[in-house]
């Protein structure tokens, strides 16, 4: 089982002062901890309701619910391409083929050299700007294998 560290024990102990009970800062525990530790995996469950005063079941219902938690080591980069709606009929399958290719790995896995990992993913709400990817945080819209180039070549 993965021990917390130091930097992110002090951040939760302060986020605890920001919240009426402990069970409600959830989701920002599990992102201090998968920044932590990288990703929040089965074993890890219990500690974390434990350090929040809650049922095990209730964290895995939400660390499974949610696909910004990761329940396996991702690379550097996650790459998330949107394969909703809005996005397909934008050319998102298109897209989604070309970083297959580009970067040589399957949808859900990781790249060779530990660099991306690769996800298709329901809407990222950001419709307007479909096709549309989101790599760690920031979002990319309006796709083309052109623009794709360039993002992976600036983040190489
Ligand atoms: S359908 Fe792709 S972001 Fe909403």
């Amino acid at each position: 089982m993965k021990e917390i560290s130091k930097e992110a024990r002090e951040k939760i102990k302060n986020l605890f002062s920001r919240y009426p009970d402990k069970r409600s800062s959830l989701l920002e525990v599990l992102h201090i901890l998968q920044d932590d530790w990288g990703y929040i995996e089965e074993e890890d469950e219990e500690k974390i309701a434990e350090l929040l005063d809650m049922n095990p079941v209730n964290v895995h219902e939400v660390v499974t619910f949610y696909t910004m938690y990761y329940r396996r080591p991702v690379g550097r980069y996650v790459i998330k391409v949107c394969r909703n709606l809005t996005c397909t009929l934008m050319g998102g399958e298109t897209i989604i083929n070309y970083l297959r290719k580009k970067l040589k790995v399957e949808l859900g896995n990781t790249s060779s050299d530990g660099k991306f990992t690769l996800e298709a993913v329901e809407c990222l709400g950001a419709c307007e700007l479909a096709p549309v990817m989101e790599i760690n945080g920031e979002f990319y819209g309006h796709l083309t294998p052109e623009k794709i180039d360039k993002v992976i070549e600036e983040l190489k």
